[in-house]
């Protein structure tokens, strides 16, 4: 079984794809990470995100980069928003997201195009989602709790911004599969959420199942 869940910055995808795979007892692949490592690659070889050459230089990352804590920077998620624009570093990372939603058993995937090009075949497919605000909220305390010093007007700003790059872009743009269910969080409890995400997962394989021919 492959689950797709896709959404913009801080909806609630990550942890929700988490308690998915946990609950399907799935792997998980957080494709953010990969756009990340080129982003942190790029900037480390004194590249600019925004060259499409030099994104495409940053694609050559070693694996246990992945588990680096320094790829989950807010600085550095804005790097990865700016090279996840270029066509060629989308296709340098597309075979890895592909064989691994596609291996034996399935997976949990979650980024920005699982559902609409990396497995648009999926079993499941969410598009989790939040108003701007709650999910500048989000970011917010996160931050604080980690005791970085943070400005609300400029987690806004740059979630506002993201999400115009990360929605506008030619290719593989943000937005919901057709078949995808929606689950928008702003007013839910993680816990609420991740509950929901189960029902609608275990409603689409039920429904499938019912539609397959005896
Ligand atoms: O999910 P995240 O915040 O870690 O993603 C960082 C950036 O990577 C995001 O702003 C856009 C890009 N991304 C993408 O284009 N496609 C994906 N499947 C996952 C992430």
């Amino acid at each position: 079984m492959i689950i797709a869940v896709d959404g913009p910055t801080a909806s609630g995808k990550g942890s929700i794809s988490r308690q998915l795979a946990k609950h399907f007892q799935l792997p998980l692949m957080d494709t953010g990470l990969l756009y990340r490592a080129v982003g942190w690659m790029v900037v480390q070889m004194g590249g600019d995100p925004d060259k499409e050459e030099d994104a495409l230089k940053g694609c050559i990352f070693d694996g246990g980069l992945l588990d680096d804590p320094v790829l989950r920077s807010e600085g550095i998620g804005g790097y990865a928003s700016k090279v996840s624009v270029h066509p060629a570093v989308r296709m340098a990372l597309d075979k890895r997201q592909r064989d691994f939603a596609y291996q034996t058993g399935g997976a949990v995937l979650d980024g920005r195009d699982i559902g609409t090009v990396i497995a648009p075949d999926a079993d499941a497919k969410l598009f989790v989602t939040a108003s701007a605000d709650a999910r500048a909220v989000r970011r917010f305390d996160e931050m604080i709790g980690r005791g970085e010093m943070v400005n609300f007007d400029d987690i806004l700003a740059d979630i506002l911004k993201r999400d115009e790059r990360d929605s506008n872009r030619s290719t593989a743009p943000l937005k919901p599969a057709e078949d995808a269910d929606l689950l928008d969080t702003t007013d839910l409890t993680i816990g609420d959420a991740v509950q929901r995400a189960i029902a609608m997962v275990n409603a689409k394989i039920s429904g499938r199942h019912n539609k397959d021919p005896a």
